[in-house]
């Protein structure tokens, strides 16, 4: 029997860490992983996007919310670029060549997701695609469903939440703040129905890993959030004091 080159070896990259980060929307996950991203030089996987950019594409090719095959079609054929080329602007989500960041983060998109996202085949074509975010350095996942299904042995699994008041007001300020109109009550009415749609879908319903430390940042800042993540991320043997 001959020897076995190192050359005839398939070329696996070895898949490094993975930091979950689950919770239902305005918890902070967004910002949280950036940082945890940035102190750790990780890659990111904001999964949210991948269903917010399925339920545009859904929009801009006209298939209708109940034509399952057609949007598992759209989520299994997606030809989406996440770009980085200017630090200050942030992530540019080029979807089908068109620049789309702007339409991304609407209310609008998210609430179309969110019921794109409660389809079983839709959420099949999107699972190897996160897995391909796992990079050997390692990756920050940030989801609904990230410890429970997508990465389910990550190394550390965090559930930040928030009471729907307290993200409802964040947001607020937040659409004030960049010269929006908002309606406050509305917009707890809205994070109210997000929550009940995600976490009361037959699957991938957002939960807790079983294993998952769970932070309520209600009265919390984002630093001493990030803060907390770093001590279990310590403990976890991912990164040394
Ligand atoms: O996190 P974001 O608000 O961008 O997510 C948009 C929607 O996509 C969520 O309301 C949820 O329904 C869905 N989603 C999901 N699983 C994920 C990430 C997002 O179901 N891992």
């Amino acid at each position: 029997m001959s020897d076995i080159e190192v050359n005839d070896l398939p070329d696996v990259q070895l898949a490094g860490p993975v930091i979950t980060v689950d919770g239902p929307s305005g918890a902070g996950k967004g910002t949280l992983c950036q940082m945890l991203a940035a102190k750790l030089s990780w890659a990111l996987l904001d999964s949210g996007a991948l269903y917010r950019v399925t339920a545009l594409a859904a929009k801009q090719h006209a298939v209708a919310m109940d034509n399952e095959a057609g949007l598992e079609a759209i989520a299994a054929h997606l030809d989406v670029q996440f770009q980085v080329s200017d630090k200050e602007a942030g992530v540019q989500v080029i979807l089908e060549g068109e620049n789309v960041t702007s339409s991304l983060r609407t209310e609008e998109t998210g609430a179309i997701a969110s019921q794109v996202a409660a389809i079983n085949s839709v959420r099949s074509a999107l699972l190897e695609r996160q897995r391909g975010f796992q990079q050997s350095a390692g990756l920050i996942a940030d989801g609904r469903d990230m410890g429970t299904v997508v990465f389910p042995s990550a190394e550390l699994k965090v559930y930040l939440t928030a009471s729907a008041e307290e993200r409802g007001q964040r947001r607020y300020k937040q659409l004030l703040g960049s010269g929006n109109n908002a309606n406050l009550p509305q917009i707890i009415e809205d994070i109210r129905a997000r929550d009940d749609r995600d976490m009361n879908r037959s699957i991938a319903p957002l939960k807790p890993a079983e294993d998952a430390i769970i932070i309520d940042s209600t009265s919390m800042s984002i630093e001493s959030v990030f803060d907390q993540v770093l001590q279990a991320a310590v403990k976890a043997g991912l990164l040394s004091e």
